[in-house]
Parts: C-alpha cells; sequence; structure tokens
C-alpha cells in the first residue's frame, strides 16, 4: 500500500516529556531565542500534510492564528470536530488514513502528537523523528514514548546542538519499507 513519508518534529524535555500533566508547554520557552526556530519552519515547508492528535489539535485551535494553511490535516479523535480550516477527522488505524491522504497526492506527513506518534511508531509508519530535547526535567508530565511502542531501530542522520541547550536530532528508521 503506497503512504507519504512520514516525519515527526517534537520536542521533549530531558526525561522525555513532551507536554505537563496539564498540557501546558510553557517550558518550552527556557529556549526562546530571537531569530532562532530550530529549524522548524524549513520543515514545516517540506510537508504537505498534517496528522495530528486531537490534544495538539485543541492547543493550535488556541493559538491566535491557524498555523497550517495550505495544508492538509487530519485531526485523529472519536468525538467530531467543527472544521473552521478544511480538517477532517479520522478514527482507528493510520495505515488506510495514509494510503487514501497519498492518493490525494499527500507526500509527505508531520505526524504530531504523543499519542498520535506512538500510534505511527505501532503500526511502523513512521519513517523519519526529529527530536528536540530541552535541557529541562518535567517530572510529571505527558511522555513521548511508552510500553505501546514496539522495539525499532534508527540511524542517526544528523545532529546539532544550540547554544541555548537544545539538541535536535534526526532519526531515520532501519529497515522499514520505503515510503
Ligand atoms: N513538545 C512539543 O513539541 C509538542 C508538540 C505537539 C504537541 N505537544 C503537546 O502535547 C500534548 C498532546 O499530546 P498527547 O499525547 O497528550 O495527545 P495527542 O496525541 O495530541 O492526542 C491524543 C488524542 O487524540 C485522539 N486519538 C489519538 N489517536 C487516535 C486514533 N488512532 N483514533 C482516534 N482518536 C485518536 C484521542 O482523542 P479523543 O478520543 O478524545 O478524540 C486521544 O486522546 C498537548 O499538550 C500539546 O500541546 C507538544
Amino acid at each position: 500500500m503506497s503512504r507519504p513519508f512520514v516525519s515527526v518534529f517534537i520536542a521533549q524535555s530531558l526525561d522525555g516529556h513532551i507536554a505537563r500533566e496539564d498540557g501546558a508547554i510553557d517550558w518550552l520557552d527556557c529556549v526562546s531565542m530571537p531569530g532562532e526556530d530550530y529549524g522548524y519552519q524549513a520543515f514545516h515547508e517540506q510537508v504537505d500534510t498534517l496528522v495530528i492528535g486531537r490534544k495538539t489539535y485543541d492547543t493550535v485551535l488556541g493559538f491566535p492564528e491557524w498555523p497550517f494553511d495550505g495544508k492538509r490535516v487530519a485531526v485523529l479523535t472519536h468525538r467530531g470536530i467543527a472544521p473552521r480550516h478544511g480538517e477532517r477527522a479520522h478514527a482507528g488505524a493510520l495505515a488506510p488514513l495514509l494510503a487514501s491522504l497519498h492518493a490525494e497526492g499527500a507526500r509527505h506527513v508531520y505526524l504530531d502528537g504523543g499519542m498520535a506518534i506512538r500510534q505511527g511508531l505501532a503500526e511502523n509508519v513512521v519513517d523519519e523523528m526529529i527530536l528536540s530535547t530541552v535541557p529541562v526535567l518535567l517530572g510529571r508530565g505527558r511522555p513521548l514514548f511508552d510500553g505501546s511502542v514496539p522495539a525499532s531501530t534508527w540511524d542517526l542522520v544528523d545532529s546539532r546542538a544550540y547554544a541555548s541547550g537544545l539538541v535536535r536530532n534526526t532519526w531515520r528508521a532501519r529497515d522499514l519499507p520505503p515510503a
């Protein structure tokens, strides 16, 4: 089944959390520097489609502006959504969603949200993970990985350390069928 290339681009704390227990991401401020986006805009320009978990979607809806103009957006949720930007809802396995997005022309998907990413890993459909580690311990929070993630091996294809202490590593899945 053909599918788009699937990338993850996410920031995690030193202890592997992507948000506080209440969903807050204020701790990302500790690496905020004028004019430095840690490669986010360049990455964003490469993707044509987003597949995001409902909690990430709800966070994004609280932003002053919709950040995904011009991209297809699929929201993973068991509940209805009130689309204001052409986004669609999807429940269940990612593989059929990716196949149908591919048939529509999607070639590079940005998979975002902790649970959404874990589902992609469980289905073996994540090709690339760009993980930025932020120099803060949260203690408690929402994890990026948990016991639901199957074992897999990744190749480090890029690594960059920034003056702020953030380290961005790009990992490519080994032994995954080509997208
Ligand atoms: N650090 C970062 O760079 C970064 C990046 C992105 C997000 N975040 C933060 O991380 C938090 C969100 O991550 P998260 O792991 O809590 O949640 P998430 O993955 O964004 O969303 C989880 C929700 O998505 C729905 N869902 C997921 N997979 C599904 C499937 N296959 N079918 C149907 N529904 C599915 C479920 O919602 P329902 O069943 O309730 O519909 C589930 O509760 C937010 O606080 C966000 O701000 C941080």
